[in-house]
């Protein structure tokens, strides 16, 4: 079966009690016992909801993997991962990651005594290096295209360098989605998405999926999603499913005006660095047109010194100055100030993160309605 049509009816079975189409939302916290000793499958709805199974089940379907798993929000389900570590563990990190992120392995788990060594993982002799010089790794996490950079790892070549030494690759796929790219299908042992961005698509919702490849780790994640308790509320998971169904239809529209937004800022002599990995020019273009579908819609870039930033961004009327991505609506945001300002400065420095970099997420609008808006808040912002 194609994606689109696995986006529409997988996991989501009629309701065998009235023949409603969609799944009705759960809306309950616990279920009547048959018996002291018997149940109807279901016990309490941390463990187990009906809404949130449909979603698990669409999700996992949708990245081919064995189970999915439901949370609330993209940083509970990469907390559920990561319990699956411990004290004395090493992570490798990819030297770029969503801001929330780096911060809950710096900031919060390394309290807890896991080792966290951050490498360039488009590298792969960096990689390779990083397991020489270290016997304790047990997992490699990275996010392809990376948050903001659009830094472009090879998941196949990273997934049997970690496989070598028993760890496992574990992959953000947020950026992608399912229909863009599928990392379990190039090696990846967990795959995991801020559900809030291109999943739900309508930046009404916060939400986490993680999809693992084998019943092992599904056990492990069943587990600890249960016992840490962050799942997705019924209704949330009613959203969600309903956000997935138009994924293919909204990601067709934005990658056309993606396309568009990219040949204006192309030309444009106040754009002074563009991160794409559609564009020839970017470092790991080869392994992006590999490994995906072949487009994204977002594109970083800088813009030259004779642009009044903040002018800039306040002379926009349709493109919304926010952070977030992945909706309807186009999104601009200054990463260095908002979701990566948790990185020191010489860490974003020695990556490359500019303070002034800016990051669109493009929308589904009349592309050329975006392009307009762009460009008249951009020469009135030209300091003359
Ligand atoms: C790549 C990536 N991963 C994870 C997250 C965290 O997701 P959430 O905001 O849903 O907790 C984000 C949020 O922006 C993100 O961009």
């Amino acid at each position: 079966m194609n994606i689109e049509t696995q986006l529409i009816h997988a996991g989501n079975t009629t309701d065998a009690a009235t023949g409603s189409v969609n799944v009705p939302i759960y809306q309950t916290s616990t279920y009547a016992q048959v018996s002291l000793t018997e149940n109807n499958g279901y016990l309490y709805a941390r463990a187990d909801n009906p809404t949130r199974h449909a979603l698990e089940r669409l999700i996992a379907e949708l990245e081919e993997g064995h189970k999915g798993f439901a949370f609330a929000s993209g940083l509970a389900a990469i907390n559920s991962v990561l319990a699956l570590f411990g004290q004395g563990d090493t992570i490798l990190t990819s030297d770029n990651l969503y801001g929330g992120t780096y911060r809950m392995f710096h900031q919060v788990y390394s309290r807890f005594g896991l080792n966290v060594n951050v490498v360039d993982t488009t590298d792969i002799e960096a990689v390779r290096a990083a397991f020489e010089v270290s016997n304790s790794i047990r997992a490699i996490y990275i996010e392809s295209p990376s948050n903001p950079l659009l830094d472009v790892s090879d998941i196949e070549a990273i997934a049997k360098i970690a496989h070598q030494h028993d760890a496992l690759l574990i992959v953000d796929n947020t950026f992608m989605s399912p229909y863009l790219q599928k990392p379990l299908n190039l090696g990846a042992d967990i795959v995991l998405h801020s559900a809030t961005k291109y999943l739900s698509g309508h930046s009404d919702l916060l939400a986490g999926l993680v999809v693992t490849k084998s019943e092992a780790l599904s056990e492990q994640i069943a587990f600890l999603q249960n016992s840490l308790g962050g799942i997705l509320s019924p209704n949330d998971s009613f959203l969600l499913i309903r956000g997935i169904k138009t994924l293919a239809v909204r990601l067709d529209r934005t990658l056309v005006n993606t396309q568009l937004f990219l040949d204006y800022l192309r030309q444009s002599k106040q754009v002074k660095q563009l991160y794409h990995p559609t564009l020839p020019s970017h470092p790991n273009h080869g392994i992006f047109l590999k490994q995906t579908k072949g487009n994204i819609g977002l594109i970083s870039f800088e813009l030259t010194s004779d642009v009044n930033i903040d002018q800039f961004l306040s002379g926009l009327s349709i493109i919304t100055l926010a952070v977030s991505l992945g909706g309807v609506e186009s999104l601009i945001c200054n990463p260095a100030s908002t979701t990566h300002a948790v990185y020191p400065e010489e860490e974003r420095n020695r990556i490359g993160l500019a303070n002034h970099l800016l990051r669109i997420s493009i929308g589904i609008e009349y592309g050329e309605d975006l392009v307009e808006d762009f460009d008249q808040a951009l020469q009135q912002a030209i300091i003359k």
